[in-house]
């Protein structure tokens, strides 16, 4: 199994991610950590703990920072809701996070732990940058980072930047420049990762709790997606489990070795990854930048795998 830690802020998309990697049974999950992102850190850290409870699993959780390094918090609440995960009745949890914080967490798992750990961060990058920063000297440690944020091509907050990187963009410059392998699943991907209605009737299908709140948590996921992004004919873009199907079969998407850094001022592209897709400087690469999927491959991926949880 690869060991990983899995950063998120739970969100849909996040809760997905999720039961794709317990119920792939492809990873040793050494912690899940939270980040401020979808929602608050207070909100997306009671998601995930809901999460856990659903899927009856014991990864320890750990609070992550609650702002951005420099800035103030933005959410997203007008696609994930109120609680960030609206949709499904999910009760309020009623287990307790570690008492460490996400940062000590990451540094303490890396040092125990004989094997490289690949991380994989699927909200705003702020905790694995102050990691980053407070630990300089455990970055040969970590295998790869698997990240959703960012594109080459495209924006969705602003015409170039995407929601995890522009909401901390100086955390984001400090993973792309950490010289840790990094693959960016970026909306050039996660913009084909579409889910159709046809394919939640199929989670839905799958007769279980956690296909019940898939279903649940994609049904409103998609009133956003059909109002505000009719360019995608109906699908719903379901960004964070790309970062953890990447791990799983690579064959699974087509991607470009390129050199990417992060816009942290700039008039009108504060928060764009700048992807050098043609190489233009001819700088040395520091991330696989995926851009294709086999659609198909995916959402069976995810309902085999969640056909396996309870
Ligand atoms: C990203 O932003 C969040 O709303 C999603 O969970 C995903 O991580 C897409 O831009
Ligand atoms: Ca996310």
């Amino acid at each position: 199994k690869l060991p990983v830690i899995i950063d998120c802020d739970p969100g849909h998309d996040d809760a997905v991610m999720l039961m794709l990697a317990v119920g792939s049974g492809l990873f040793d999950i050494k912690a899940i950590t939270t980040s401020a992102g979808n929602q608050t850190q207070e909100k997306t850290l009671k998601n995930a703990l809901r999460l856990k409870a659903l899927l009856e699993i014991e990864t320890p959780i750990y609070k992550g920072c609650e702002k951005p390094l420099f800035r103030e918090l933005i959410i997203a609440d007008y696609v994930h809701g109120e609680m960030g995960m609206d949709g499904p009745i999910l009760p309020d949890p009623t287990i307790n996070p570690e008492s460490l914080s996400a940062v000590e967490a990451i540094a303490a798992i890396l040092t125990n732990s004989s094997e490289k750990i690949t991380i994989v961060p699927t909200g705003p990058l702020t905790n694995i940058a102050t990691f980053l920063l407070a630990y300089p000297h455990l970055k040969p440690r970590i295998a790869r980072i698997s990240l959703m944020g960012g594109g080459a091509f495209r924006g969705n907050m602003t015409p170039t930047a995407e929601f995890n990187i522009y909401v901390d963009p100086e955390a984001a410059a400090v993973v792309f420049n950490s010289g840790v392998p990094i693959t960016m699943c970026g909306l050039d991907v996660t913009h084909k990762a579409l889910v159709f209605q046809e394919d939640i009737d199929l989670f839905r299908s799958i007769g279980n709790k956690t296909g019940t709140v898939l279903a649940d948590l994609m049904d409103f996921f998609s009133i956003f997606y059909r109002k505000e992004r009719t360019e995608l004919n109906g699908g719903a873009a379901l960004h964070d489990p790309c970062a953890i199907a990447w791990l799983i079969d690579p064959s699974m998407f087509q991607s470009k070795t390129c050199y990417v850094d992060v816009e942290v001022t700039g008039k009108l592209t504060m928060g764009t990854t700048v992807v050098d897709f043609f190489d233009v400087l001819k700088k040395t690469p520091n991330a696989e930048v995926v851009y294709d999927i086999d659609r198909e491959k995916y959402i069976k991926l995810i309902y085999d795998s969640v056909k396996k949880l309870p």
